[in-house]
C-alpha cells in the first residue's frame, strides 16, 4: 500500500509548520557551495506546497529566514533574498492556478526593497485564493513577535482602548502575526536537529513535533506523508487523560 493511501483525510492537521533545515549540509555533501543547497531547497518547498494543497491541508507555514539569519555571510543573505524574489515571481502563476494564497509573518519591512516589493505584490495578487494559505516566515522570530504583540497591546491599554484586566489568551493570539490562523497541529523539522529555534513559540503550545534526519533539499511528498501518518497515530490529550478522550 502506498503511503498516501494510509493518510486519514478526515483527520488531517489543518496547519503544518516546517523548519526547513540542512541546506548547507546537503550542499557540502555534494561538494558544492551553500547556495546550491538553498537552490535545491526550493524543489522541496514546491513539492511540500503541492502535496499539502492536494491533500487539503489549510495552512502551511515555512521558516524561510529568521531574524538571526542576518548574521550569515553577506553573500549568502543576498543569495537567499534573490532566490526568494526569483521563486515568488516564478511560482505566482502556479499559486493562483492552485488556489494558494500567500501570506508572510515577520518584520518584512526590513527585507531589501526588491524582495519586500515582490512579496507584497504576490500577497496582493493571491489574496482571493481560498484553497490553501502558504505562510512564509521571513525575518521572523517568535520572541520578536511576542514582544511586538505585547507592545501593541500595552499601547492600546495606555490609550484606554483595552482593559488589561480583560486581556485573555484569545486577544493575545489576535495581536500576533498569525492572527486568524489556527495554531499548527504538526511541526516538522528536517536535518536531525531537535530544536525549535525561536519559531512560533506561542502557537506550538500543543503541536505534535516531528523530527526527521532528512536534509531539506531531499524532502519529498513521501516524507510529508510519513510525518502526517505519524501525527495521526499520536494521542493528543490536551491535558486530559486517555480515558477522557
Ligand atoms: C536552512 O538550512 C535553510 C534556510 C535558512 C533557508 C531556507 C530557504 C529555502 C529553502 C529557499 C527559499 C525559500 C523559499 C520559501 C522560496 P541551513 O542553511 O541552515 O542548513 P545547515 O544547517 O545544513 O547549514
Amino acid at each position: 500500500m502506498d503511503l498516501k493511501s494510509k493518510i486519514n483525510l478526515e483527520k488531517l492537521p489543518r496547519h503544518i509548520a516546517v523548519i526547513m533545515d540542512g541546506n548547507g549540509r546537503w550542499a557540502k555533501e555534494h561538494g558544492m557551495p551553500r547556495v546550491f543547497g538553498h537552490r535545491n531547497g526550493v524543489k522541496a518547498v514546491r513539492e511540500t506546497t503541492e502535496a499539502c494543497t492536494e491533500l487539503g491541508v489549510e495552512y502551511l507555514t515555512l521558516y524561510a529566514f529568521s531574524t538571526e539569519n542576518w548574521k550569515r555571510p553577506e553573500s549568502e543573505v543576498n543569495a537567499l533574498m534573490t532566490l526568494l524574489v526569483e521563486t515568488i515571481k516564478k511560482e505566482i502563476k502556479t499559486l493562483n492556478e492552485n488556489g494558494v494564497r500567500l501570506r508572510a509573518i515577520g518584520d518584512i519591512s526590513r527585507l531589501p526593497g526588491k524582495s519586500h516589493k515582490t512579496l507584497l505584490q504576490a500577497i496582493e495578487d493571491t489574496k482571493g485564493n481560498t484553497r490553501m494559505t502558504l505562510v512564509l516566515a521571513l525575518n521572523y522570530s517568535a520572541k520578536w513577535e511576542i514582544v511586538e504583540a505585547a507592545r501593541k497591546l500595552a499601547k492600546a491599554a495606555k490609550a484606554g482602548e483595552i482593559d488589561p484586566a480583560e486581556l485573555g489568551e484569545e486577544a493575545f493570539a489576535n495581536a500576533l502575526s498569525t492572527s486568524g490562523m489556527p495554531d499548527p497541529e504538526l511541526l516538522i523539522r528536517t536535518s536531525g536537529e531537535n530544536r525549535i529555534s525561536n519559531f512560533l513559540l506561542w502557537q506550538i503550545a500543543y503541536a505534535e513535533l516531528y523530527f526527521t534526519p532528512t536534509l531539506w533539499p531531499d524532502f519529498r511528498r513521501e516524507h510529508l506523508y510519513q510525518a502526517i501518518i505519524d501525527f495521526q497515530h499520536r494521542e493528543r490529550r490536551f491535558g486530559k487523560t486517555s480515558e477522557q478522550l
